[in-house]
């Protein structure tokens, strides 16, 4: 991948058909890949094999074309279970995505159990789908919110951590890698402490799940979220993965076809997990392509990716670093692979509209943290996110054109 490993990124290019193209007459950089990334062609085909082929609905035809489109369902959650090592995969629930997945722990779990005066511990650091469907639940139940402290170095401040985890709070839920500093956050010891005081734990691994190997019984978390699309899915497909215990006493959620025993007119009685949760058609092309996704990257290997992507990540940070009126943001060590900066004088916004000019994607904005920009006093910053198919070559490119904008901008 980088020269970090033996494994050249332009390996994996060539799978990637949409890399291959011009932008404003400059080779395409795609350095977007927190908010989505690219498909490999055998997600692609994937998607289109299952509507030329399979195209039925799932768990309820006794036809040969909805018993092979059940299959390749339900062979995507056992895919799904053994890349999170969960223990069945009764444990993996498919939503649309990891917003969905917290708005399900919520309002299922936390419509439920939480009450008056209990405490939900997030940090400070969250993106806004794990901070407003709690702030949602927090209004209907009378829960109060509680945050853990981000340093001005961008990491979790756990000084405090024993009185802010204390018996008071019932569900702690936070991210596993910020995609606004690229911190990544000690989940396990976390939900470790989560644990001792009787607390419900929740991950959100929206940008580690496609990133680095991850194990749901070694995090010891009992909720964990993700979004296919942030890793080569696509979009309209993700997971919760909530503990077999804690499913079975988590009523359902929405209600419909596909989650009942028996229904009457009055009242109705409801599967097990994961059925009882996925209520309705399901995303079945986009699970099966899910499945796909694994499949390819569990072939290129979740170390090697995280090794790749944070050595694109430190490697771009020292390099901003360098560059006059540049300064990037959050650790510069031990990071996830993105890198968030900020200039003296150039607005976000006009510096990323300046680097599509080159054909270099790059994200201006609050990237949905708007608390903790605040609490930082940026209105916005840029940020670079890498992802297996991005090389050193481009992140050279990419301080070249940052170069450029100081004279542009001056
Ligand atoms: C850390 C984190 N959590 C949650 C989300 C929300 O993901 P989705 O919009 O796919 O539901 C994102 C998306 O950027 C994210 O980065």
């Amino acid at each position: 991948m980088t020269s970090t490993t033996s494994q050249p990124s332009e390996t994996f290019r060539s799978d990637f058909p949409i890399l291959s193209q011009e932008v404003n007459g400059h080779p395409l950089i795609y350095f977007d890949n927190a908010a989505t990334t690219q498909k490999p062609r055998a997600v692609l085909d994937a998607l289109m094999r299952y509507y030329e082929r399979d195209n039925a609905n799932v768990h309820r035809g006794i036809h040969t074309l909805s018993s092979r489109a059940t299959e390749a369902f339900e062979n995507a959650r056992d895919k799904v279970c053994r890349y999170l090592g969960a223990r069945s995969p009764n444990e993996i629930i498919f939503t649309r995505g990891t917003t969905e997945a917290v708005n399900l722990v919520a309002n299922a779990w936390g419509g439920t159990f939480l009450k008056a005066g209990d405490v939900i511990l997030l940090t400070e650091m969250e993106h806004h789908s794990n901070l407003v469907p709690w702030q949602l639940v927090a209004q209907r139940t009378g829960a109060r919110l509680r945050f853990i402290p981000v340093t001005q170095s961008g990491e979790l401040d756990l000084e405090k951590i024993d009185t802010l985890l204390n018996t008071e709070v019932k569900l702690m839920s936070l991210t596993h890698i910020s995609n606004f500093l690229g911190t990544i956050n000690p989940v396990k010891e976390l939900c470790a402490k989560a644990r001792l005081v009787g607390a419900v734990s929740m991950v959100d691994a929206a940008q580690s799940a496609g990133h680095m190997p991850l194990d749901v019984k070694e995090i010891g978390c009992d909720f964990l979220a993700f979004s296919g699309h942030k890793m080569c899915a696509p979009t309209g497909i993700g997971v919760l993965y909530g503990r077999e215990e804690v499913l079975e006493s988590t009523p359902p959620w929405q209600g419909g076809g596909e989650m009942i025993l028996s229904v009457r007119y009055e009242n109705s009685t409801y599967k097990g997990a994961p059925a009882k949760f996925e209520a309705g058609t399901p995303n079945i092309a986009g699970t099966i392509a899910l499945g796909a996704a694994i499949d390819y990257i569990q072939t290129i290997g979740r170390e090697s990716i995280r090794v790749h992507d944070e050595g694109l990540a430190l490697s771009a940070f020292a390099k901003i670093a360098n560059l006059p009126h540049y300064r990037p943001l959050g650790p510069s060590k031990s990071r996830g692979g993105l890198v968030s900066f900020v200039h003296d004088s150039i607005h976000p916004h006009d510096l990323t509209a300046f680097c599509d000019q080159k054909g270099l994607a790059l994200r201006g904005g609050h990237h949905c943290n708007q608390p903790l920009m605040r609490k930082f006093g940026f209105p916005s910053t840029s940020r670079a996110s890498f992802y297996l198919y991005n090389t050193e070559a481009e992140v050279d490119r990419m301080i070249d054109i940052l170069e450029q904008a100081n004279h542009f901008f001056k």
